[in-house]
């Protein structure tokens, strides 16, 4: 029996996009979601009816907090790696409902990684975010900072992922690779996100809160580099004894939320109305990858520009809505 790629999160933004890149590939792919309804269940829904015309796509509607009724329905399968990409995720919502991130974050991580051991599943890939890395002077943060003090539970619960991955993948020789994405977009990407939320609010004639006045900087990064990086972390061998390694996974490029703006303004042909909010508790100002990881990599080194990546984006909203 050919042996197949497990995605969890599969209905969600990342694990779609990357999905879609595996059975595109020919791949068999078990895609695993509860379609919780943190944000609008309609876009989880057309996410998976695109895979589902695939007939190498198997999907599972499994909370990852049941591990009984998880190892039950993944008994008789035969697995190559498992990409772990389900996860509670967003800063704003940490704030208000944490336990969401202890059940979704650290408790189904945990469930993943017994299912790991108990399956021998050869490689994990582990979704981490950039959050992690919390307040920093450095200009551009690589994976050797330390990432001790994070400012909102968010991070926390993704640290403890982490951690509890390092773990296991020391006692039982797993492998595992974490990569931590930098603020990701793009089709079809996740509606409590800034260039969903702006280009609905600008369409919609709403005002659009910018938080910190606008003074942020981030580093986005298009979906389709993501997951070319996912693919590239795939296949990278282990150095000898290595069995846990940690992946920026960022563009590179630092882009004024106030320039970002403006290119979706561009695009639309339409000016934003702006409501000029302090910082947002837990948030960083600026955060910027330092790529030397995976710019060794000619699949990785060629990334989308922002401006094509927003119009991109937003051809694929006046289409979708
Ligand atoms: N999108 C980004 O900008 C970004 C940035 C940094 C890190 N990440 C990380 O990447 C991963 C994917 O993010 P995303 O943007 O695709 O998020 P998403 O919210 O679009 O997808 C997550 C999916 O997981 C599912 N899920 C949540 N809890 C579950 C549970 N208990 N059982 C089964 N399914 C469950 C949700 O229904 C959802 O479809 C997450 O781990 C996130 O922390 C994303």
């Amino acid at each position: 029996m050919k042996k197949k790629q497990i995605i969890t999160g599969v209905a969600g933004f990342v694990g779609f996009s990357f999905c879609k890149k595996l059975l595109d590939k020919n791949k068999q792919v078990i895609g695993i979601d509860n379609l919780n309804d943190y944000y609008d269940v309609k876009i989880k829904k057309s996410r998976l009816k695109i895979l589902k015309k695939n007939k190498n796509f198997i999907f599972l509607h499994i909370d990852l907090r049941k591990k009984e009724i998880l190892e039950r329905k993944l008994r008789n399968y035969n697995i190559q790696s498992l990409f772990h990409f389900a996860a509670q995720a967003g800063v704003r919502h940490s704030l208000l409902k944490p336990i969401d991130y202890v059940e979704n974050n650290i408790c189904a991580t945990f469930n993943i990684l017994e299912i790991c051991r108990i399956k021998n599943i050869k490689h994990l890939i582990l979704a981490s975010t950039s959050s992690v890395y919390g307040f920093t002077k450095k200009k551009r943060v690589n994976e050797t900072l330390s990432t001790d003090k994070p400012l909102q539970f968010y991070a926390a619960s993704k640290k403890s992922c982490e951690l509890m991955a390092h773990s296991y993948s020391n006692i039982y020789k797993m492998k595992v690779s974490v990569l931590r994405f930098f603020t990701l977009y793009g089709p079809l990407g996740r509606p409590d996100m800034a260039l969903f939320k702006f280009t609905k609010g600008i369409l919609e004639k709403k005002k659009i809160s910018l938080f910190n006045y606008g003074d942020h900087k981030r580093d986005f990064t298009y979906i389709d580099d993501a997951v070319n990086a996912i693919e590239l972390v795939e296949k990278l061998k282990f150095k000898k004894k290595e069995f846990y390694r940690i992946f920026n996974v960022g563009n590179g490029r630092s882009v004024h939320l106030k320039k970002y703006l403006k290119e979706i303004e561009k695009n639309l042909k339409r000016k934003a109305k702006i409501k000029y909010l302090p910082m947002q508790k837990g948030d960083v100002k600026n955060i910027l990858s330092d790529n030397t990881k995976l710019n060794r990599y000619k699949e990785f080194r060629k990334r989308t520009h922002y401006k094509i990546g927003v119009k991109k984006f937003i051809d694929w909203y006046r289409d979708y809505y």
